[in-house]
């Protein structure tokens, strides 16, 4: 199983690296793919690709990457059992004295890119994901999320998988003072309530194989003893 869902990870990522209308393949050269454990019943979904991440060819490997991976611990989680990935999978830049310089997506690559990563959260079918930031948000939530008034909400996407959102880490780094501090609190919050819905799903698949198939349509390993 995790096999014929590596190689249809494997194929996406072909089509995406090779795709020469898709937007943004023209001025980055490296698409930045997903990456974890293709099994995860977990997936966590930023906006896109930074510097770092388009140097190393992997998501969330900068900064943000690094307060992601602190948030993750601090709930007892680790990136390496998790889908980790971006709505994007090339970085958005635009050219200030000569320079590629971060800018954010357009709604025109967005929607490019969604479809994208639509097919890598079917192949992977993760009972939750949680979406970072509003981007993220609005490609699979709904187009008017709002995040200071519906982070840390449960909603329910059409296959049935649990999606929440919060704030990204990239906003958290910019922010200063005890504004930083309320929305570090509320990050933590919501991170500790989607880490508790990781263990009670991780649990019962455990426990009760059969019902596995009820809640991501296939079996996977279990993932329970180390969270
Ligand atoms: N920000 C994102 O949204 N994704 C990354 O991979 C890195 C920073």
């Amino acid at each position: 199983m995790e096999h014929r869902i590596a190689g249809e990870l494997q194929q996406l990522r072909r089509e995406i690296e090779e795709c020469r209308n898709c937007p943004l393949a023209d001025i980055s050269p490296r698409v930045v793919f997903g990456e974890g454990n293709p099994c995860a019943i977990m997936a966590i979904v930023g906006e896109g690709p930074g510097e770092r991440e388009e140097e190393e060819g992997r998501p969330f490997v900068g900064r943000a990457g690094a307060l992601l991976n602190t948030l993750l611990a601090a709930v007892g989680l680790r990136r390496e059992e998790l889908w980790i990935t971006n709505v994007l999978k090339r970085r958005a830049v635009k050219m200030v004295e000569g320079k590629a310089t971060n800018r954010p997506p357009t709604a025109g690559e967005v929607a490019v890119y969604k479809e994208y990563l639509e097919r890598e959260l079917r192949t992977i079918s993760p009972a939750i994901v949680l979406c970072l930031g509003s981007q993220a948000a609005s490609a699979l939530i709904h187009p008017n999320f709002q995040m200071t008034k519906e982070h840390g909400i449960w909603f329910t996407s059409p296959e049935g998988r649990k999606m929440m959102a919060t704030f990204h880490p990239a906003y958290l780094l910019r922010l200063k003072g005890d504004r930083r501090e309320e929305v570090l609190r509320q990050t933590m919050d919501d991170f500790a309530a989607a880490a508790k819905e990781y263990r009670a799903l991780s649990r019962g698949e455990a426990m009760e194989p059969r019902k596995r198939s009820l809640v991501g349509g296939r079996a996977r390993p279990s993932v329970g003893a180390s969270s």
